[in-house]
């Protein structure tokens, strides 16, 4: 596989004809010391890629991006670290909007592509891609791992709420698309992590800005299934400074701040 826009701008890019998990595989080469910054695995047949919350992420052979980036902790400084872990899925989740919303212009449709609290990302409401960050070597790095559906139909993916990019317009083999997608997703996602590694706290604060005004979230009726099996229902009326959501269950009522969790945007209730 070429991908060669791709390698143009990031020769080191490894892709693998067909492989497990792209995040699995770089968090056992980080924790066995090979540990580039910022190396990128990716492929279009990942055979047991892992989801949020110990799920299956699951895409027809040859018709989903998985794509896994390395990013060194090594030189944030402690007194960040906290903060800025929870940002980095999201300025992740926002690389992909703007790459998604790329393609999409180009073909002529609507660059409607929004973030989902907290790692997935949705176009007019069905969910297009879904990251996961985990910590890898002993938590001197994260893995950002995201998975894109690009050509697949409505019956090959796995459920309703999900769509690919072909169902939205955009025309090409899944190379292709990946190709034209990863590299601007790479360019995004090197803008927001230099930001957050090394950037001035005025640097952080525009990415953080650019992650709530692209959080389809924001502003939304949701209902909350946390990790622990309870729910909560409330309006979600923003992002705190770790990337926790912010939810106001009654009007008046005191803002909650939830980590983790399964979010549902509710229209109509
Ligand atoms: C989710 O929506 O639950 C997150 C899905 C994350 C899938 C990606 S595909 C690339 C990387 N490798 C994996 O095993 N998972 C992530």
């Amino acid at each position: 596989m070429n991908f060669e826009l791709t390698r143009a701008l990031y020769p080191e890019l490894e892709v693998a004809p067909e492989i497990g998990s792209t995040n699995d595989e770089l968090a056992v080469r980080a924790s066995s010391g090979s540990f580039t910054d910022f190396g990128i695995l990716a492929t279009l047949s990942q055979t047991s890629g892992r989801g949020r919350l110990d799920r299956s992420w699951v895409t027809p052979p040859g018709k989903g991006l998985a794509v896994s980036v390395l990013l060194s902790l090594e030189d944030l400084e402690a007194e960040s670290v906290n903060e800025r872990l929870g940002w980095i899925a999201l300025a992740a989740g926002l690389a992909m909007v703007d790459a998604v919303n790329g393609v999409l212009s180009a073909a002529g449709s609507e660059p409607e592509a929004k973030i989902k609290w907290p790692n997935d990302v949705l176009i007019r409401g069905s969910k297009v891609c879904g990251l996961l960050g985990v910590l890898a070597a002993e938590g001197r790095a994260v893995v950002i791992g995201a998975g894109l559906n690009l050509t697949a139909s409505r019956e090959e993916l796995p459920v309703a709420t999900a769509t690919s990019l072909a169902l939205n317009g955009v025309e090409g083999d899944a190379e292709s698309i990946a190709d034209r997608v990863l590299v601007e997703y790479l360019a995004a996602l090197q803008s927001g992590w230099r930001a957050l590694s090394s950037g001035t706290p005025e640097q952080v604060e525009q990415l953080k800005a650019e992650v709530r005004a692209n959080c389809a979230t924001i502003g939304a009726r949701v209902r909350v299934d946390l990790p622990g099996g309870m729910e909560v229902r409330g309006i979600a009326t923003g992002l705190d400074e770790t990337g926790r959501l912010q939810l106001r269950e009654s009007a008046g009522g005191e803002l909650r701040e939830i980590a983790a969790g399964d979010v549902t945007h509710l229209r109509y209730e």
